[in-house]
Order: structure tokens, then sequence, then C-alpha cells
């Protein structure tokens, strides 16, 4: 089956979340690194446990509760316009180096993003980075009022693209994202950046295991959830020679 759209996650795959560091670090000097793993592993608790609990929020107001608790917990005291000029940097995450060169090499096919950030959210952030210019859409998941990876969200894909399951490949770099989007039906492709030797080998070269490494441990390796994803991919720019002959 010939692929004609590729769609995307957002976060973490085509914009990377840790370039949050940098605005928490200026903000909370030595307690960056912290900050950012938490309120990420907290911002993805908190989707799965409100669409489990059917108290659904949109992924703005998930994301500022994330931040909050993690503050919060690490005993950090802030102001408004901190903790203001902390979420902006959601709308201004670095998108990864090859997303731009990729996303133009794939030109042709169907492109979109589908992801758990809010509308608003998405179309700042997809205009301040100029992706508005090359992608087809920008799919949140909002209007079905529960986060991926619910099957629900990924029927969204069909509804706003015209593409059948079998014709999309679906990219991103979140295992249990990858997952849900398998377990859909979609043909899927996860990014793994962390491999599982730099995993172990960042577990050994010191005694301390820092924040990110803990991080890396628990959201950058593919999950035991019942279903493998179709291809194994170290970055986005391997995308055009795998789907050139599709
Ligand atoms: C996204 C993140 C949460 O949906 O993976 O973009």
């Amino acid at each position: 089956m010939t692929i004609n759209a590729l769609v995307f996650d957002a976060y973490g795959t085509l914009y990377d979340v840790q370039s949050v560091a940098a605005v928490t670090e200026d903000a909370f000097p030595g307690y960056g690194d912290i900050i950012t793993q938490i309120w990420r592993i907290k911002q993805l608790e908190y989707s799965w446990l409100r669409s489990l609990m059917r108290r659904y929020e949109d992924f703005s107001v998930i994301t500022k509760e994330a931040l909050a608790y993690t503050i919060r917990v690490l005993g950090l005291k802030h102001d408004t316009a901190t903790f203001e000029r902390i979420m902006d940097k959601y709308l201004h995450l670095d998108l990864y180096p090859d997303a731009r060169a990729t996303l133009a090499a794939l030109k042709g096919r169907k492109l979109a993003i589908l992801s758990n950030g809010s509308s608003n959210m998405l179309e700042a952030l997809v205009k301040n980075s100029g992706l508005d210019r090359v992608l087809d859409a920008t799919i949140s998941i909002d209007s079905r009022r529960i986060f991926k990876p619910a099957p629900d969200v990924y029927t969204l894909i069909e509804a706003r693209l015209g593409v059948r399951p079998a014709e999309v490949l679906f990219v991103s770099s979140n295992p249990w994202d990858a997952c849900g989007a398998k377990a859909f039906g979609l043909n899927v492709a996860w990014i793994e950046r962390v491999t599982p030797e730099a995993m172990a080998l960042a577990c050994t070269k010191s005694d301390v295991v820092t924040p990110l490494t803990l991080f890396k441990a628990l959201r950058t390796q593919m999950d035991e959830l019942g279903v493998t994803p179709d291809h194994r991919i170290h970055a986005l720019s391997e995308l055009p020679g795998l789907v050139a002959h599709s």
C-alpha cells in the first residue's frame, strides 16, 4: 500500500521538549534539569489520568498543572511572570535539527501533526516555527476530549486528511504513542533517539543518575505494551528513504 500521508507527533518528535531546560535553568539556577524532567513526566501522567478519570482539560491546562506541581514539590517560590515565561517556551520549542529538511524532502505526500496539544498551543507553536507553511494540517485531539493513546483520537487522521489508516505512516518518538498508533492500525515509525546501548552507558558512566538519565529510562525506551511499531529509526532524516519505494 502506498504511503500517501505522514502524520507526526509534535512534542518530542518534531519539537524538542528538552529545549525548555534553558528557560527553567535561567528561572531556577541549579534546578533546570530536574524541573524539565518532572514537568514532562507529570504532563504526560496527567493526560493519561484525566483521560481515565473522564475529566478532560486541554493540554495547556495540563501543562500548567504539571509545572505548578513540579515547582511546588521542589519547594521553589515563583512569581506569575516567571511561571508565564516558562510556559511561553512551550509555544517556542526548538525544532529537531533535521525536521525542516525532512518535511521538505517529503513534499508531495500529505504532511500533518496529530498531537495532544490544544488547538491554540499547536497553532502558535507551528506558526512560530514556520511549519504552518509546510504542513497540510495540524490536528489537535481536543475535539475528542481524550488524549493519545486512546484509539478514538487516531480516527481524526482519516476524518481530516481523507486517507485510510493503511495509507498513513505515523511517526513518533514517544514509545507509548507509537504503540497506541500501531494498536489502532496505522503504519508506525518509532524514532528511537536513545539506543539501549546509550541508555545502559548513561546508567553506568557515573554512580549518580541525573534527572535526564532517569527521564530517558522512563520515556525513551520501547514499552512492553504488546504491540511493536513497523519501523525503528533513529532520526527524522531517515524517513524519505523509508517511504521512497512505498
Ligand atoms: C504530543 C505529545 C504529548 O501529543 O507526544 O504531541
